[in-house]
């Protein structure tokens, strides 16, 4: 057994899952270790290939690295690969390899106010740098979080959304689901509406979105309607990562390779890109 590490990305090496967490019906939270805690250091907003032996494998967001003790892996059910990764058990082995991506830019983010703009699993790859900033609480300013999803049950993270995250210093959670339900007092509408609702100062902040396609496209509007530039927008195309190193061609938005230059960007550059993204 051995770990990956950058100077041998194509190799996996062997972790064990010590911990399964349902965060919805169809998202589950994998906490993995190898034998020596971390199988290698990520970034936030950097991706890992896991593989499932004979199933396969595939690119995912790593939510966040506990130290050197282990990596968490959030995952949603969406076809055979992440059916069977729904099936195993504490104690499975997988492979891992990576990191992958350049991550969010959390240097140049240093002294900014944060704006976290979430809808359903896309809070998984903003949770990385969410609690980076916490875990590095002095370098940042305000930190205001918005996430959505379209029921209570499908909203993940749901202890770190209501009891950790409002504990934090100079911190605000806005929580919304899409449609009204029963026993649900919070707030009931879309992210980019409830966004334009709390208003909140493009002054000295960056914002940071990712989630559904259609969430983005309303909520970049906002943003922009709110005097948001397109230096102080950033997000991550992350679904696109497949083989992550240039290989598989099926990233690219025209000649680019969302693999090798992001998948986090800001506005500015993706204007730069034809309109696919
Ligand atoms: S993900 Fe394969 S070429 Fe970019």
């Amino acid at each position: 057994m051995h770990d990956c590490s950058c100077e041998k990305p194509l190799v996996p090496g062997i972790v064990e899952v010590i911990d399964i967490i349902d965060e919805t019906p169809d998202i589950k939270n994998f906490y993995v270790r190898s034998e020596n805690g971390v199988p290698f250091d990520v970034m936030p907003g950097q991706l890992a290939m896991v593989s499932l032996l004979p199933v396969g494998e595939g690119m995912f967001s790593v939510s966040w690295q506990e130290e050197n003790d282990h990596l968490e892996f959030a995952i949603k059910r969406t076809g055979l690969m992440t059916d069977e990764l729904h099936r195993i058990e504490v104690g499975q082995k997988l492979g891992v390899r990576g990191p992958y991506g350049n991550g969010f830019p959390v240097e140049e983010c240093k002294g900014k106010d944060m704006l976290f703009i979430a809808g359903g699993i896309g809070l998984a790859p903003l949770r990385s740098f969410i609690k980076y900033c916490f875990k590095h609480r002095e370098d940042y300013g305000k930190i205001t979080i918005l996430y959505g999803s379209r029921s209570s049950a499908d909203l993940c993270f749901k202890d770190e959304l209501f009891e950790k995250w409002p504990q934090e210093k100079d911190t605000e959670v806005y929580v919304t689901i899409d449609n009204p339900e029963e026993g649900w007092d919070g707030h009931v509408g879309f992210v980019p509406a409830y966004l334009e609702e709390l208003n909140p100062s493009p002054e000295g902040t960056i914002a940071v979105i990712c989630g559904p396609p259609i969430m983005i496209k309303f909520a970049l509007q906002s943003l922009e309607k709110m005097g948001y530039s397109d230096e102080q927008v950033i997000t991550t195309l992350e679904m696109r990562m497949k083989c992550g190193i240039g290989k598989c061609g099926r990233c690219n938005i025209g000649s680019e390779y969302i693999c090798l230059d992001g998948p986090v960007f800001n506005l500015a550059q993706l204007r730069q890109l034809p309109p696919e993204w």
